[in-house]
């Protein structure tokens, strides 16, 4: 049997193909590579020296994905596949609905009509909009205030009536915290188009001289320092925990929901002060205004992952900049665009 990754060769994907592989899983990854590179899978190969098949396709096409489940016996399926940004989102709504609601519409559709019932969802805290207090828990309620949060939103009730509907189906909701560092090979890492949006990558832009300085999006937040606080997630611990949501998803059908976070917040700061230390470089900064729907402090409370689970984040802040610099300074440019030769990798 196989587990398929939807979005398999993105930053959080192909994280996870190591961590399933490592595990002995077989994986299919589909993918149209629309916001990541094939290079991506031939290093995960590298580092685990086994292979995967891949499917250059998009989940909006309903052939393409059936082609899959023909070809594979496809026992589960962890969906990444997704557009992220939100500002973009806001700017262009209709393209985030489309590709993540409707990709992910085909994909439940084919996936009900292969009997295969088992998912785990790549869900995020965004849901949680503005939280009123923190540490967050899966029973707060939930509130997106963008159009890509929205998206997750909605497909976490889509899954839900589907489970209502059919209680054969497991499902798991993943709500990630903030994603950094990188696999500790330095081979894999996050590869951001353009200029980034998040913080860890645009710490990294700053150090290796790619941008000037980290602007610091509002200092008068009332948090210690001012600044804004988040829960930075490992993102090897976070690939882990899709290897335990997918036990449990396999073998306890069920729905359930879990935040994958540290449980500890770090202010932007916090965060720049901890990277100089952790690589030696220097992050020039300047404060600048707030952005707009930026919470105060968001972060979680992992217990229910740790109970039902077994799991929690082992790697702390310095890892997750060490990490993430080693990548940087092993590939300045990101990963360099490497010809589709074959579909096993
Ligand atoms: P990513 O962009 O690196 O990976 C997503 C992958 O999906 C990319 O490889 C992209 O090419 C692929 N893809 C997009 N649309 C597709 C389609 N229609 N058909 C086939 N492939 C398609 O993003 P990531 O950071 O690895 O995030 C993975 C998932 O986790 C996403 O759903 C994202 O919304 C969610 N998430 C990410 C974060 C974060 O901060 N990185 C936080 C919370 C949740
Ligand atoms: N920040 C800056 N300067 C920057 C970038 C960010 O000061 O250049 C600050 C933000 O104001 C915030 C913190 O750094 O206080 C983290 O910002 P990110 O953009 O890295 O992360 P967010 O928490 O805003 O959002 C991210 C993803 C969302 C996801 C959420 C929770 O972008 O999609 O984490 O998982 F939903």
């Amino acid at each position: 049997m196989a587990i398929l990754l939807t979005g398999g060769a993105g930053y959080i994907g192909s994280h996870t193909c190591v961590e399933l592989l490592n595990a002995g899983q077989e994986i299919v990854v589909l993918d149209n590579l629309s916001n990541s590179k094939i290079e991506a899978l031939k290093r995960v190969s590298e580092i685990t020296g086994k292979g995967l098949a891949f499917y250059h396709g998009d989940l909006l096409d309903k052939e393409t994905v059936e082609k899959v489940f023909i070809q594979n016996p496809i026992e589960a399926v962890i969906h990444f596949a997704g557009f992220k940004a939100v500002g973009e989102s806001v700017e262009n709504p209709l393209a985030y609905y489309q590709n993540n609601i409707s990709g992910s519409l085909v994909l439940f559709e084919i996936m009900k009509s292969f009997g295969v019932k088992n998912l785990v969802f790549s869900s995020s805290a965004t849901v949680y909009g503005i939280p009123e207090t923190v540490p967050i828990t899966e029973d707060f309620p939930i509130g997106a205030i963008n159009p890509y949060g929205r998206t997750k939103q909605m497909i976490e009730e889509i899954l839900k009536d589907i489970f209502i509907s059919d209680p054969e189906w497991s499902i798991t909701l993943l709500r990630y915290f903030n994603p950094a560092g990188a696999h500790l090979s330095g081979k894999i890492g996050e590869d951001p188009k353009g200029i980034p949006n998040n913080l860890m990558p645009y710490i990294q832009q700053v150090a290796i001289g790619k941008l000037d300085e980290l602007k610091v999006f509002g200092n008068d937040y009332p948090t210690p320092d001012g600044t804004g606080i988040r829960d930075y997630i490992h993102v090897m611990d976070l690939a882990n925990g899709h290897v335990k949501a997918l036990e449990k998803t396999i073998h306890r059908p069920s729905l359930n929901i879990y935040n994958l976070g540290t449980g500890t917040g770090y202010s932007v700061l916090e965060l720049k002060n901890a990277f100089e230390s952790a690589t030696g470089q220097i992050i020039p900064y300047s404060i600048t205004e707030k952005r707009p729907g930026d919470a105060a402090a968001c972060f979680a409370d992992p217990s229910k992952a740790q109970r039902e689970l077994e799991w929690q984040a082992l790697r702390g802040i310095e890892e997750m900049c060490r990490d993430s610099w080693n990548w940087q300074i092993n590939n300045p440019e990101g990963y360099k665009e490497t010809k589709l030769t074959a579909e096993v990798y």
